[in-house]
């Protein structure tokens, strides 16, 4: 099993705050079955270069593999991030180098707006003429912003892939967990078959990994083939 969303590495971002919390989150990580993560801490174009965020990325990296090292039965790390939308970043020259390692995966998350017009056309050139393969991180938690339903329409359509977070099949219907995102989570699931699912998890308390526990819900929403299906593209996605 992958978990293709994770904020694992210590003291990057807002997520693992030291190399304990990371091995914590690992081992939570495998008691659930996952056999391999991407680390996919944020990157904010607006805050800091392309090259000073893989610097510390890759020192971070390197430190959780040497503890890996000793402790072979946790899971393997792939490098990514999660590059939040900026204007003009369909030209930026460096986009590849934010991809999931080996792939040409980027993990896009879209700001907490209205979407316009301008940004679909970015998606769509990121597609068509950089030949990126677009995930859109969480899918469940942009609709409501999305007045303008057919600019939601028209990125959703466009040949990407979903990624929607574990913790929208947990606990739906309390504050922290939106009936609408689980309801649309569940709807997207059952209308796309390009979706990967990830934990997103940012700590070991109210963002903890919990693939085992959404990975049941659905389970029981819609049967061991979707997730039998999960499994398949994700792979071939990587
Ligand atoms: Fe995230």
């Amino acid at each position: 099993m992958i978990d293709f969303h994770t904020h694992i590495l210590p003291g990057i971002d807002d997520g693992s705050r030291d190399m304990d919390m990371t091995i914590r989150m690992l081992e939570a990580e495998r008691d659930q079955g996952v056999s391999h993560i991407c680390a996919t801490p944020h990157f904010y174009a607006h805050r800091r270069s392309v090259e000073f965020f893989l610097e510390r990325r890759n020192r971070a990296l390197e430190d959780v593999r040497q503890e890996l090292a000793k402790l072979p039965d946790l899971p393997l790390i792939i490098a990514g991030a999660e590059v939040y939308y900026f204007r003009g970043m369909e030209r930026a020259e460096l986009l590849p180098e934010l991809c999931i390692e080996g792939t040409n995966l980027l993990l896009l998350e879209m700001p907490f707006e209205q979407w316009t017009d301008e940004m679909v056309k970015a998606v769509e050139y990121m597609i068509q003429r950089r030949g990126l393969s677009i995930v859109l991180a969480h899918v469940e938690r942009y609709e409501r912003f999305q007045k303008d339903k057919d600019t939601w329409n028209r990125i959703l359509a466009l040949p990407l892939t979903i990624q929607l977070n574990g913790e929208s099949f947990i606990d739906a219907g309390s504050f922290l967990r939106p009936n609408k995102e689980h309801k649309l989570s569940l709807r997207l699931l059952a209308e796309h078959e390009d979706i990967i699912l990830g934990s997103d998890c940012h700590n070991m308390s109210d963002r903890a990994p919990n693939l085992a526990k959404a990975r049941a819900v659905i389970k029981k929403k819609q049967g061991i083939e979707r997730l039998e299906k999960f499994d398949y593209y994700i792979n071939k996605m990587l």
